[in-house]
């Protein structure tokens, strides 16, 4: 795949409302702030620490249950900290777009966790008081206790949670795209008439799983559709992507991204099938950057975070994500006999990326649990970063070992040979999220979401 010459590389920073997100073990040290995280002033500072970056947006995953398979409870999910507890992280974005001009906030939103006529006023209201900074992460879930929670019984079967997910989405986008018109208000106070009733509609959905009569509670906000994120890599979930998602997160090798039927070649064909253009996509790469002065400070501080790193909270992680205990399952086992149940697209690559299958999967999971370290001095780094870019991908989800030193190291060190080399921004162009990334407000007429406006 080659790049667009010139293309900017986009950057997000990954990170979430809890203690203990991708590397397990290490809120416990001084130089995180972690354990602050109940706390508004930290994520106001980080925002702030990104806007400076010049960073795309501050991606913010979440889940609606625990992890609790791992030797048959949540217990070690507890003790570790690992994504419980974990606060909702919608709840941040209005305190951060108050304290910066130009960064997105993307959020992560199951579509179980909220009707989807509750989810489309929510996020309206976020895109107006950000002035259109507002990004969906689209989830289907993967915890079985999940489903306990929102009364399912236990998590439905990965397609149907696809088929659901396609529902979801069309009530929303009937909500955003074609309730109100773009002149339904009027403003105006001479006549004292707000809006035009005439240009306001019902949407009248009567779906499998929805019934929404509408119209929509809100008024048509800067980009109506939050800017799509998604991530799932299973045949159903790139079919998915293909369809609806405008940013994709991906956890890939290079060896995976050079292959036949690769993710970014294949959801780009079939997004190209569906009658969008194969840039109308993004791809971003999840890294772990470890940043030093020097490449032998660098692999000092690496060899210090794998060796603060915990084993079972990672394992805990793990095991509730692929929906097997991994206490059960021999970990000594080589990676060929491994049966990944929920997580499929995401353990499938990874498991399928190792250059040898006959590695146990506790060979693999140490360096790959947060998608791969980067570590070097601010050069280095740089141009890895411009080696992923020539095969494809078009942007970095950065995780933290330690937040926001790593972000800051990033961007004290890394930011400015990418500007230098013209490969990032150096200034925020104006207008909203997607503008400022797809240089258009809206969602263009090649989307889905299209069809259903007025
Ligand atoms: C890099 C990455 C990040 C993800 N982040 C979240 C998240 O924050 N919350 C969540 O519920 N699911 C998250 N997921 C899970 C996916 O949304 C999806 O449900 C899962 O990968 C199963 O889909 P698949 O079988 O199509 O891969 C993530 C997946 C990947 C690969």
């Amino acid at each position: 795949m080659s790049p667009t010459p010139n293309k900017r590389i986009l950057l997000n920073a990954f990170s979430m409302n809890c203690v203990s997100h991708h590397q397990h073990g290490l809120w416990v040290r001084e130089d995180t702030r972690q354990l602050e995280y109940t706390q508004i002033d930290p994520w106001i500072e980080l925002a702030q620490i990104l806007e400076k970056g010049c960073f795309d947006a501050l991606f913010l995953a979440d889940v609606v249950g625990v992890y609790d398979n791992y030797k048959g409870g949540p217990e070690t999910s507890i003790i570790e900290g690992m994504q419980v507890p974990a606060n909702d992280p919608s709840m941040l974005v209005s305190a951060m777009a108050h304290a910066t001009e130009n960064i997105g906030f993307a959020y992560t939103s199951s579509v179980y966790q909220a009707h989807p006529f509750t989810f489309a006023r929510q996020m309206s209201t976020l895109d107006h008081l950000t002035k259109g900074r507002i990004a969906w992460n689209i989830v289907t879930s993967y915890l079985r206790n999940a489903g306990f929670n929102y009364g399912l019984g236990g998590l439905p079967e990965h397609n149907k949670r696809y088929d659901l997910a396609d529902e979801y989405l069309e009530v929303t986008y009937k909500l955003w795209e074609g309730s109100w018109e773009d002149d339904a208000v009027l403003a105006d106070r001479k006549r004292g008439i707000y809006a035009d009733p005439a240009k306001i509609h019902k949407i009248n959905h009567v779906g499998k799983h929805f019934d929404v009569a509408g119209p929509h509670l809100s008024e048509p906000s800067p980009q109506r559709t939050p800017l799509l994120f998604q991530a799932g890599s299973s045949t159903r979930g790139r079919s998915f992507a293909a369809k609806h998602a405008e940013c994709i997160f991906i956890l890939e090798s290079k060896e995976m991204l050079q292959g036949p039927g690769n993710v970014i070649e294949d959801i780009r064909n079939q997004a190209r099938l569906l009658g969008r253009n194969p840039d109308d996509i993004l791809f971003f790469q999840g890294i772990t950057p470890v940043v030093g002065s020097t490449e032998s400070e660098a692999k000092a501080k690496e060899a210090e975070y794998i060796e603060q790193f915990s084993e079972e909270g990672a394992l805990a992680h793990f095991s509730g994500s692929m929906g097997i205990d991994m206490e059960a399952g021999d970990l000594d086992q080589p990676l060929d006999s491994m049966d990944p149940k929920y997580m499929r697209g995401f353990v499938q690559s990874m498991i399928k990326s190792s250059s040898d299958q006959k590695k146990t999967f506790r060979d693999l999971f140490r360096t790959r649990l947060a998608g791969q370290f980067l570590t070097g001095a601010p050069e280095q780094i740089a141009d890895a970063l411009q080696k992923w870019q020539q095969l494809g991908v078009d942007g970095f989800n950065l995780v933290y070992s330690v937040t926001p030193g790593s972000f800051s190291d990033f961007i004290d060190g890394v930011v400015p040979i990418l500007q230098q080399k013209g490969l990032v921004q150096s200034e925020y162009s104006p207008g909203p999220l997607r503008e400022k990334i797809f240089g258009t407000p809206r969602l263009t007429n090649r989307h889905v979401a299209s069809e259903y406006r007025k």
